[in-house]
């Protein structure tokens, strides 16, 4: 197979971001299309606009009124506007919707570490010499979505439903596996399952509310001070006032962060461990931070980097508002967008040497975490969870490797293992 920087010979008019080829290495190709054909129209699958360089992903990231995250519906349409959470939302509900839950974000996430290394020494396999764990499922999944759990203050009764729904709608997401019915259905029934938990903390909920506590039996109640209850509580106290936030509000958001908020995590910590230990040098780096207790000087560096050299997300969609030039080719008003940055994170106009694995590089340009205004609210957690992740892995386990080669997930808008068997010794 060709290395990341090897170049590849791509038939625009034939190119299949499904093909195992790709899916394993992408690198390659995003570096043909940057040099040659930087934004393309891919009709299969996607009916977008792939746009591969740095600069003009950063064009449209920060140009929001232009590059909209979701059409106006037309005038007189039969489609009804549906309530929009803060990451499909734009312009002025985008802002009111980032000031308004920023806040309730930070409260929830405080005291996260504590709850992160319970959480880790907890899942640590209890393993012998030559054991092979499958650290997806038994650490890299779990990890995240506990925490994650934890931040949103929901119970694990709740949480199992949440998670096997959220896998779901996640899977659906690739048009090629053709699930996109199931994917509905399953947001739709976590939309109203997070509104009956909303429901039953606020006492005066009226008909929506009662009608959904009515569908679901709820084994469990939200913990107060965290990220669901205080959105519940924000839609109470907002109720008459002039604060714009009700239940309906309150399901869009939670459905938004149980969405976003672990498996990217989880492909993080796949990428980036295999990346380490594919790189001897900075795996002894990073296990001599741990064991001196001086973690924090270097990890920031080490997280940016796993994250830029292998980004969980790859494309993120969106649509032009109006007739626009972008990169010499004219985009139509209402077509869609696919902005790559995995790409943009190779691009060496704007990252030197982009193919090295380099953990004390200045990631400055980095985009994993997007950028402008839907910039991601997670991105401390983030922060916070994965050295933590790590420490207690290495202090646990100093010596381990991969047994098999990992198995790569297929849907080409993410990036991560769904496979990772490691054999302990
Ligand atoms: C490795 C971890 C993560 C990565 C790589 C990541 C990546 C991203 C990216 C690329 C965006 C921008 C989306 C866009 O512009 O269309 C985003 C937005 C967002 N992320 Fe994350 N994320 C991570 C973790 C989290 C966590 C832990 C949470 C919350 C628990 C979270 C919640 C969100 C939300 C709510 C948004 C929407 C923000 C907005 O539209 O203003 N993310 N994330």
């Amino acid at each position: 197979m060709k290395n990341d920087s090897e170049p590849a010979f791509v038939d625009p008019a034939n190119f299949d971001p499904h093909a195992p080829a790709f899916i394993a290495n992408p690198y390659a190709s995003y570096k043909w299309f940057r040099e040659n054909e930087p934004i393309v129209w891919l009709e299969k699958d996607y009916q977008s606009y792939w746009v591969f360089r740095h600069e003009d992903v950063i064009q449209i990231l920060d140009n929001s009124d232009i590059w909209v995250k979701e059409l106006e519906v037309e005038e007189g349409s039969k489609k009804p506007a549906l309530t929009k959470s803060l990451f499909a939302s734009d312009g002025h509900r985008h802002a009111q919707l980032r000031e308004l839950l920023g806040p309730l974000f930070r409260e929830s996430t405080e005291g996260l570490e504590l709850a992160v290394s319970a959480i880790a020494e907890g899942l640590i396999p209890d393993t012998k010499p030559g054991d092979i764990v499958n650290f997806i499922a038994e650490y890299a999944h779990p990890l995240p979505s506990q925490s994650l759990a934890h931040v949103l203050g929901i119970n694990p009764g709740s949480w199992s439903t949440i998670v096997h729904l959220v896998n779901r709608i996640i899977l659906a997401n690739d048009p090629a596996q053709g699930k996109l019915a199931r994917g509905v259905a399953g947001g739709a029934v976590l939309s109203m399952r997070f509104g009956a938990l909303a429901a039953a903390f606020v006492e005066d909920h009226g008909l929506l509310g009662t009608a959904l506590e009515a569908l679901f039996e709820l084994p469990e109640q939200l913990q107060p001070g965290k990220m669901v209850s205080l959105m519940s509580d924000l839609a109470k106290r907002s109720n008459g006032s002039e604060v714009d936030f009700t239940i309906k509000d309150v399901s869009a958001n939670a459905v938004s962060l149980a969405l976003a908020g672990y498996f990217t995590t989880t492909h993080v910590m796949g990428t980036g461990l295999v990346n380490l230990l594919n790189h001897p040098e900075s795996l002894d780096t990073v296990k001599k931070a741990f064991e001196s207790n001086s973690s924090s000087e270097i990890m920031p560096n080490v997280v940016s980097e796993m994250l830029r050299y292998d980004a969980p997300i790859h494309v993120l969609d969106r649509f032009a508002n109006e007739t626009t030039q972008l990169g010499g080719v004219t985009i139509e008003k209402g077509k869609k967008i696919a902005v790559v940055i995995g790409s943009a994170n190779r691009d060496p106009d704007a990252i030197d040497d982009p193919d090295k694995f380099d953990i004390s590089r200045n990631c400055n340009g980095m985009l994993s975490f997007g950028h402008g205004i839907h910039q991601c609210i997670g991105e401390q957690m983030l922060r916070r969870e994965l050295p933590i992740a790590l420490e207690c892995l290495f202090t646990k386990f100093p010596s381990f490797e991969i047994a098999e080669p990992p198995t790569w997930q297929t849907d080409p808008y993410f990036r991560g293992y769904t496979d990772l068997q490691l054999r302990f010794k």
